[in-house]
């Protein structure tokens, strides 16, 4: 072998020891570089004379397009190999079964709030919301319950810095919406009556299969120059029927006592006959809204009337489904969630 072609194979070698593309380029440096061998071979010719010159640069030149070749196919070679790797990495199996978008649902309750305010809405009355976090007067005192008054006890709840406390019913939205709506209304020759529901959360240190700690009230309101009980039995009747989407139901005011109304009666609800027959529970609280509280309005008691309530959600979610105790609501176990969507 001459040592042109041993020069070509010691190339080739070199080339094919590189195992990246700058390896490649540090051989090639070494062969077709400014001072690599064949480069070298080249600037040789000048010692010599014309014909050999002519014969030996013939020669020098074909093993510089060996070289040259052959670096084109190691670079090559290279890429291919770095492509194919990328496409490995990459692989995507086609065959793998498509991820599923997870379907949600509404709350059980949260359906229940839905129906009440479209039931509600319906009958004119319109939506109001205002804050969980009260304070002592809308909560209490301006409800005809002064601090030392008893009644205050059956609503122990969590305070919060600055005499503030989590509201304990929503009937505070009374006093809130009540006041708003007559300035809205101040010096004009009437006044639109006030037909109102504030549906919220609520809270209180309460715990068992018909208390949560954190539960759901829905206020009602109706004041104006001649609104009666008589109004107040229609309305839960009608509100009933459409809600539980039957006729064969049950309702039942009970006397009872609450500051800010007089008379009071808790309103309970029974079904004649299916899976709950025979029971009755509790949905709420009502009454004709007592005169202090009217006052507190900022409305003459004299000429301003009307009723009050403060319904429980959950209870109506409990029996709308058939539940036995509503603190699964608030579990979040999605097994017993999603068999409301
Ligand atoms: C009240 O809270 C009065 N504010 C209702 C009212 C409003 C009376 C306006 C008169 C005029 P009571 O404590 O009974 O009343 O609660 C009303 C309803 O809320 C109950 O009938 C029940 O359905 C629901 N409720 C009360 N406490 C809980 C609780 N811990 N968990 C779930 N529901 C509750
Ligand atoms: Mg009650």
């Amino acid at each position: 072998m001459n040592d042109l072609d041993s020069l070509v194979e010691a190339a080739q070698a070199a080339f094919a020891a590189a195992a990246t593309p700058a390896e490649l380029e540090n051989a090639k440096a070494r062969f077709l570089g400014k001072t690599g061998r064949v480069t070298e071979l080249l600037k040789s010719l000048a010692a010599l004379d014309a014909d050999a010159r002519r014969a030996r640069g013939a020669e020098i030149n074909a093993v510089k397009q060996r070289v040259e070749a052959s670096l084109q196919a190691r670079r090559q070679a290279l890429a291919d190999a770095e492509l194919e790797q990328q496409l490995r990495a990459q692989a995507l199996d086609v065959t793998l079964p498509g991820r599923r978008r997870g379907s949600g649902g509404l709350h059980p309750v949260s359906r229940t709030m839905e129906r009440i305010e479209a039931i509600f809405g319906s009958m004119g009355f319109d939506v109001a919301e205002g804050p969980e976090i009260e304070n002592d007067w809308f909560n209490f005192t301006a409800l005809n319950t002064p601090a030392d008054h008893p009644a205050r006890s059956m609503h122990d709840t969590f305070y919060v810095e600055g005499g503030h406390l989590l509201r304990t019913h929503t009937s505070p939205m009374q006093v809130r919406h009540a006041v708003q709506h007559v300035k809205r209304h101040a010096g004009h020759d009437t006044m639109p009556e006030i037909r109102v529901i504030a549906p919220g959360r609520t809270y209180r240190v309460d715990s068992d299969a018909t208390h949560s700690p954190m539960f759901h009230q829905c206020e009602g309101l109706w004041i104006g120059e001649n609104v009666s009980f008589k109004d107040l039995k229609a309305v839960f009747a009608d509100f009933f029927r459409h809600f539980f989407e039957t006729d064969d139901l049950a309702i039942r005011f009970r006397p009872s006592f609450f500051p800010f109304t007089e008379p009071s009666a808790e309103v309970d609800i029974a079904f004649p006959s299916g899976p709950l027959r025979g029971r009755w529970l509790e949905v709420a609280g009502s009454g004709q809204v007592h005169p202090n509280v009217v006052r507190n309005f900022g409305l003459d008691p004299e000429r301003w009337i009307g009723f009050a309530f403060g319904m429980g959600p959950d209870r109506l979610t409990m029996l709308r489904y058939g539940i036995g105790d509503l603190r699964l609501f608030y579990d979040n176990d999605l097994r017993f969630l999603s068999q409301f969507e």
